[in-house]
């Protein structure tokens, strides 16, 4: 039998299978179709110090080989969810990465000193494809400098284990990649949505409320794969893959390219047990491979 578990910073998950931010709310809605105190982690919905509307509607939409969502990061703000939604989840034993982003450095580094008290939480994973206010509206996952910057913040508030979550909307990742490494990441997950957009030809109109929105879904997955391998390559924290995991072929293709656990995004709003049975899919596997440890099989990709 395989030994499933993965090491990254601190922390030690049962298993490489996390579900991703947004798109598995706040777990407990989940809990209705499966155990999820069985996945690695539960990463919930990305959490902002005050709460947060969102976007007017519509916020998602269908496409050939994924969707599009502009949601605008709609929270019931970090303190809200540390008192009544973390008990749930903790009586549920789920393991549980709270997603953060914030508008500007100061405030990624408040809630993450909220959650530091908060028991209960494994680790966080900084979403930093937001607009930095302070710098007139640069992205921080778009500049090395800023994004070490968020990291060094949130670390000197916080010892739990800190992720740095990746735009793909950048010309070369493996400089945002070495930056939030140098700025102490514990590790590395991408990628987040493409930037992208839908037209409705008969109203002549963009279908979303925001006009434009985050791409994902299997369209992404060949670009996703390709910037873990890129980023795998370049760092030596554990990475994270993400992007169009429909099932347990897809994840084992990113732990290949240099993956250490993957996160089932969008395949969650077709199947709600997906993650689940792509846990088993993993197992199975490496049983049939005789995989003794999850590193064994981890970068091994032929080239
Ligand atoms: C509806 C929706 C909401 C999302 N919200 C967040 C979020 O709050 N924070 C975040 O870091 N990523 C968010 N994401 C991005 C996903 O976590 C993931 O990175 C992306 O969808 C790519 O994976 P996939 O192709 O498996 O869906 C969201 C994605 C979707 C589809």
């Amino acid at each position: 039998m395989t030994d499933l578990s993965v090491r990254i910073g601190k922390s030690t998950f049962k298993n490489p299978v996390f579900s991703a931010s947004g798109t598995f709310g706040y777990g407990i809605e989940y809990s209705d179709f499966f155990d999820i105190s069985r996945l690695g982690a539960v990463i919930v919905k990305g959490l902002s110090i005050e709460p947060v509307k969102g976007n007017p509607g519509p916020r998602i939409f269908e496409t050939a080989s994924g969707m599009v969502n502009a949601i605008g990061l709609q929270n019931i703000g970090v303190k809200n969810f540390v008192s009544e939604i973390l008990p749930i989840l903790r009586s549920l034993d789920a393991t549980v990465i709270a997603n953060v982003y914030g508008k500007m450095e100061e405030e990624y580094a408040a809630v993450a000193a909220i959650l530091d008290d908060a028991e209960g939480v494994e680790g966080l994973e900084l979403n930093i494809s937001c607009p930095n206010v302070k710098k007139g509206g640069i992205v921080f996952g778009q500049d090395p400098i800023a994004a070490s910057k968020v990291v060094q913040a949130v670390k000197r508030e916080t010892d739990k284990t800190i992720i740095v979550k990746l735009s793909p909307n950048v010309s070369d990742i493996t400089e945002i990649a070495g930056a939030v490494e140098e700025g102490g990441a514990d590790g590395i997950s991408l990628i987040n949505t493409l930037l992208g957009m839908v037209i409705d030809l008969d109203r002549k109109k963009s279908i979303l409320g925001n006009v434009m929105g985050g791409l994902s879904g299997p369209a992404i997955k060949p670009v996703a794969l390709r910037m873990v391998y890129q980023v795998a390559q370049r760092v030596s924290v554990p990475v994270i893959g993400i992007g169009g995991i429909m099932n347990e072929r897809d994840a084992l293709e990113f732990m290949l390219a240099g993956a250490t656990a993957i996160q089932v995004g969008t395949a969650n709003f077709i199947n709600p047990r997906i993650s689940e049975e792509i846990l088993d899919g993993i197992k199975a596997y490496f049983d049939r491979e005789q995989i003794e440890r999850v590193g064994d099989f981890t970068g091994t990709l032929k080239t």
